[in-house]
């Protein structure tokens, strides 16, 4: 279920475009992904009853590749490693410090999707553990305190 309202229209240019490319199930889940930041239900129904698509394979495609979200993520990405070597060195902390600033869970965004964490197991940098990345960024040694001063310098 989606819960969120939608202008399907905004698919159609889209779907023009690839029309007579079939199997061009990336792209178009892609540039629909660019327009509404994730992938809405309703928006996968209309793509599937104006291409012929089925719906099972663009859920197929949507969750096989991790590019793609079916759930709305907030405007900034923070991600914290607790593979081994993090956890060790307090991953678990940082990840209760995020939770705590900004009223949100692991794998979840807060209520006004500022904010997405997730948890990413291993970034095949231990030796700066614990590590936190944020949009993309890495910040590597963190303390709960520094990530979260990291974090209020975004905006
Ligand atoms: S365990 Fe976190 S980078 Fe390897």
């Amino acid at each position: 279920m989606s819960g969120n309202d939608i202008d399907v229209a905004l698919i159609d240019p889209i779907l023009q475009e690839f029309k007579e490319q079939k199997g061009a199930v990336i792209p178009i889940l892609q540039r629909t992904q660019d327009i509404y930041g994730y992938l809405p239900e309703d928006a996968m129904q209309e793509i599937s009853k104006k291409s012929g698509i089925s719906i099972s394979q663009l859920y197929g495609v949507a969750t096989f590749y991790a590019q793609f979200n079916l759930e709305p993520r907030g405007r900034h990405l923070i991600q914290i490693c607790d593979g081994t070597a993090c956890h060790v060195r307090g991953a678990p902390k940082l990840v209760e410090a995020v939770e705590g600033q900004y009223n949100l869970e692991a794998g979840g965004s807060d209520p006004d999707f500022q904010y997405t964490l997730e948890i990413v197991y291993c970034l095949g940098s231990c030796g700066l553990a614990p590590i936190a990345l944020v949009d993309g960024q890495v910040y590597g040694n963190t303390t709960p305190d520094s990530l979260v001063e990291n974090i209020k310098e975004l905006d």
